[in-house]
């Protein structure tokens, strides 16, 4: 088995008690120096029970972004377990230019083949995966964001006793299985949060489709687009840091942390609520965020 579930439970850390709330946050993105937080979790069974039905010659596909964070787990988990990974990167554009771009570089020193396609051929990504099914019959292909079935089971690890405890469980949400995972396998009387870090109409259906269970609620937390990038959410994420030394990225976790508190203070959670935030990890991120803020001018991420 090349991920193995952790022999330490993933700390759950306290950071404030603000208006009769318990606010909590579970370190998941401690859990692998390389492949971090929710990433684990969704690669565990994907993985795990490929490797067991093909141990000769594996090979591993899958999808992203160009600064993807899955893109850079799946990159490190073949460097770490000597298998091959081909990335099929969004954007023709950046086969010149990968060198500039942090996550490419490190999937690419992880060892990763990148193909970079059309943004047109990446949309119709359904066809590619039906091509490459048939050109590597026996490769493990792992959808965008490797949500799938296997992994909203993998996401059931980030679940156990002590987060049994809380009234919400709340967590960033792209292409939906982290959220689904959560909302599949929590407690019946928990209530579920997926904040949105991409403004896709379509999430609640594919989400539901993946649980069976109407017990989530999203919450838009785009602040503008996915991806994009204001001067509140760079305050706020080195506030945070600052005050209670946690590292946020500015995609998901930076902005589910700073909708979080806005829905505190504008009385949203009712009084004496427990909430647990979830940190998905996807700190290599910070890096590439800060090369274009850099070029804009503006205030880093610390
Ligand atoms: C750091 C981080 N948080 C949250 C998410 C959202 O997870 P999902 O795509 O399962 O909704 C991602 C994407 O995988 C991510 O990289």
């Amino acid at each position: 088995m090349l991920l193995k579930a952790p022999a330490e439970p993933i700390p759950i850390q306290e950071i404030s008690i603000h208006k009769n709330i318990t606010l909590f946050i579970k370190r998941e993105d401690l859990i692998h120096p390389q492949i971090s937080g929710n990433k684990y979790w969704k690669l565990f069974y994907n993985i795990n029970t490929y490797l067991e039905k093909n141990p000769e010659n594996p090979y591993i596909i899958t999808f992203g972004g160009a600064f993807s964070n899955h893109i850079a787990a799946v990159s490190a988990t073949g460097n770490l377990s000597g298998i091959p990974t081909l990335g099929i990167i969004r954007g023709e554009e950046l086969e010149s230019k990968w060198r500039d771009n942090p996550t490419l570089l490190l999937a690419k020193r992880n060892g990763m083949n990148l193909k970079f396609v059309t943004r047109e051929e990446y949309r119709h990504k359904e066809i590619l995966t039906e091509f490459l099914h048939k050109e590597f019959p026996d490769a493990l292909v792992i959808p965008e964001g490797g949500t799938n079935e296997e992994a909203v089971e993998g996401i059931k690890m980030m679940l156990n006793d002590q987060t049994k405890d809380f009234d919400y469980l709340c967590t960033a949400v792209g292409t939906g299985g982290t959220v689904a995972g959560i909302a599949k396998f929590c407690e019946e009387d928990q209530k579920v949060i997926g904040f949105k870090a991409v403004d896709d109409a379509s999430l609640g259906n594919k989400i539901l489709e993946l649980t069976s269970r109407q017990n989530f609620n999203l919450i838009d937390s785009c602040f503008g687009g996915y991806g994009k990038i204001k001067d509140e959410n760079i305050r706020f994420i080195n506030d945070f840091k600052e005050k209670y030394g946690i590292p946020l990225e500015p995609v998901y976790t930076g902005k589910m942390m700073q909708k979080v508190f806005e829905l505190i203070d504008e009385g949203y959670f009712p009084e004496n609520s427990r909430i647990l935030c979830f940190h998905t990890g996807g700190l290599q991120g910070i890096e590439g965020a800060n090369l274009l803020l850099e070029k804009q001018n503006r205030n880093l991420i610390i």
